[in-house]
């Protein structure tokens, strides 16, 4: 496997730093209501996160010729969505973390019940993005954009998928169960990202290859989460490791082995990438995010 080329990190660490200074500023202004949700909201942004889910909303809407305002509004409503699935998901009720994105979880820096709030008012918040003008000046795209953006999200998204992955800890799960809970917990925000682009720029006709490229990116980075969290370095990811041997987590390495896993991420990021072919030098960048989905340390 190729090492994490200089200069993906580089243009990440750019990329990151752009957009939190624009992610906070669609926070809503902490004199309307309560400072203490307030300070918890802005907490979990500041503590940071690679943005991954936006820099590929970003990329593919560059390369499909979206304005960048446009992409930016839609790339913060998937991060808050993904932000409050995080808190969510480190509460004592579902993974009972403390450390994330190298600090104290939420609830751990505040309390259960603000991190259960945090997580409601980031969903509000993306829904409030997203439907607002500036997003995009048709209607009927704020309204697709909307609609997509709960269903990757909803009951048969993202928290389906969550629902899946708990009830996961109690019982034995064949490898197409996994591939679904998967696909449900973690592909559909990712599936989110490539199709708003498509909507974004009007452009139906990308859909199908931009959908599969969605499904095998989202894939490969379930099973690189996966993989480091039984031989990544807890300084470098931020989080603790070992925690789904620890819980009796199936995961695909659980079932077909670590290598076979790891040989599986490769493929799935060799397939996509070969679907970008078509869009040549535009798609470079692109290229090397993805390639980055399974070189990364954390
Ligand atoms: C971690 O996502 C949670 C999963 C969906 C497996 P990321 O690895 O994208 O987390 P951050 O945003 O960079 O912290
Ligand atoms: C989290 O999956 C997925 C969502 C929050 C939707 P994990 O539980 O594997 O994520 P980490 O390892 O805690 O980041
Ligand atoms: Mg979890
Ligand atoms: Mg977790
Ligand atoms: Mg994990």
């Amino acid at each position: 496997m190729k090492n994490i080329p200089e200069n993906v990190e580089n243009y990440l660490g750019t990329f990151s730093k752009k957009f939190d200074k624009n992610l906070v500023k669609l926070l809503p202004k902490s004199q309307q209501f309560s400072s203490k949700l307030f300070d918890a909201m802005y907490y979990v942004i500041r503590v940071g996160g690679k943005r991954l889910r936006p820099v590929f909303l970003m990329e593919i809407s560059e390369i499909l010729g979206v304005a960048k305002t446009y992409s930016f509004r839609t790339a913060a409503s998937i991060e808050f969505i993904h932000c409050y699935s995080l808190v969510h998901d480190d509460l004592p009720a579902m993974d009972d973390d403390d450390l994330r994105r190298g600090s104290p979880t939420c609830h751990k820096k505040y309390d259960d019940a603000t991190a259960i709030l945090v997580g409601d008012a980031f969903q509000s918040l993306a829904f409030e993005i997203l439907a607002d003008e500036k997003t995009h000046p048709n209607p009927e795209i704020r309204c697709s954009l909307i609609n997509e953006l709960a269903k990757s999200s909803g009951s048969a998204g993202m928290v389906g998928g969550q629902m899946l992955d708990l009830e996961a800890e109690k019982k034995k799960l064949n490898l197409e169960e996994i591939l679904n809970l998967q696909r449900l917990k973690t592909g559909e925000l990712f599936r989110f990202s490539c199709l708003a682009s498509c909507i974004l720029s009007d452009k139906s006709d990308e859909i199908p290859i931009f959908m599969d490229f969605a499904s095998k990116l989202g894939l490969a980075f379930q099973i690189k989460d996966d993989l480091l969290d039984v031989e990544g370095d807890e300084k470098e990811i931020g989080k603790k490791t070992k925690k789904d041997l620890g819980r009796g987590k199936e995961t695909l390495i659980s079932l077909l082995g670590k290598n076979n896993a790891k040989k599986k991420s490769e493929d799935l990021i060799f397939d996509a990438i070969k679907l970008l072919k078509p869009y040549g030098k535009k798609a470079e960048k692109l290229i090397d995010l993805t390639n980055f989905i399974i070189s990364r340390k954390k």
